[in-house]
């Protein structure tokens, strides 16, 4: 399976902070947002990461990240010249995503929780068209809304409805088999004029191919679309790891704990960062791997 991170977009909604730089670049307390996307590619054991963002912003992930190599992974860089919907990802994404299916994370979606490993690599395994999730939130109006019948069957998926029929939203997390290409170059604009992944979503729907996987009150789901959502999600993450004493998306960690680099490789990347606390907790955790 690919991966993709869409990061591109206007950013509008939190000017002036991102005027002269991209969203999914702020930080959310000691790392950079796209940190929080990016982990759970790698936790579902996804080593092919292709990241799309704007013509302006695609050199600053390249030099953040650079080729992946460091952590054990490929990634690759797609200019979007503009934003013209989620769905966009699968079109400009087609040569990178070849024969293969697809999970699509949005570069501002941070997700954390028990058994958030076991709930992707589940989707992985039983992927059949294409999986989404649910999640309860109090105001469903600014999302993607699950409408359900009786049997908890789903009926269909409404991009920010006036009136929600659910409060079961779909974050920003997708899995496709290779249908989804194919789907994405067919998908008419919306009355807002984007390609939306709702429409994608449906169609594997109209096919009888869409679960929606419903997770619960276990798994945050963090919003980072404002101000202050920016600082909970920064509070957030701050607790997690002055309590629990692990961090919260440290790619390296995860990197090591999924086999794609060794305990000394971990070591290196450690001493690199040896001036800050991030960089002392991978020397503690490669310490105790040796
Ligand atoms: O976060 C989950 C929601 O994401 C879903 O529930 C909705 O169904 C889905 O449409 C989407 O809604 P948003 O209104 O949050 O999407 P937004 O336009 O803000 O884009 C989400 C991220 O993707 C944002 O960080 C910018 C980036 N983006 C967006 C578009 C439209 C791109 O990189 N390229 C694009 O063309």
């Amino acid at each position: 399976m690919k991966g993709i991170i869409l990061a591109g977009g206007h950013g509008t909604r939190l000017y002036p902070m991102t005027v002269a730089l991209s969203k999914q670049l702020l930080p959310v307390y000691d790392k950079p947002m796209i940190y929080y996307p990016l982990s759970i590619l790698l936790l579902a054991g996804i080593k092919d990461i292709l990241i799309i963002s704007t013509p302006e912003d695609t050199p600053l992930y390249e030099k953040l990240l650079g080729d992946g190599k460091r952590i054990g992974i490929n990634l690759t860089y797609k200019v979007q010249d503009t934003p013209r919907g989620l769905a966009d990802a699968f079109i400009l994404g087609a040569d990178f995503i070849g024969d293969d299916s697809v999970c699509l994370i949005l570069g501002d979606n941070i997700f954390f929780g028990q058994n958030m490993t076991l709930i992707l690599q589940n989707a992985i395994k039983d992927l059949d068209g294409a999986t989404v999730f649910g999640y309860p939130v109090k105001n469903p109006k600014a999302f993607g809304v699950v409408e359900f019948d009786e049997n908890n069957n789903v009926l269909s998926i409404e991009e920010k409805p006036e009136n929600p029929k659910s409060n079961f939203v779909v974050p920003g997390l997708y899995f496709y088999d290779n249908d989804v290409v194919e789907i994405a170059k067919n998908v008419k604009p919306s009355k807002r004029g984007e390609i939306e992944i709702t429409a994608v979503n449906n169609e594997y729907l109209s096919r009888k191919k869409l679960k929606v996987s419903l997770l619960g009150r276990g798994i945050a789901w963090l919003d980072t679309g404002t101000p202050q959502g920016l600082l909970k999600a920064a509070e957030f993450v701050e607790a997690v790891q002055s309590t629990q004493g692990f961090y919260m998306s440290c790619i390296e960690e995860i990197a090591w704990r999924r086999g794609f680099i060794t305990a000394e490789q971990l070591f290196e990347l450690g001493q690199e960062l040896k001036t800050t606390d991030y960089g002392k907790y991978i020397i503690s955790i490669a310490e105790e791997a040796k």
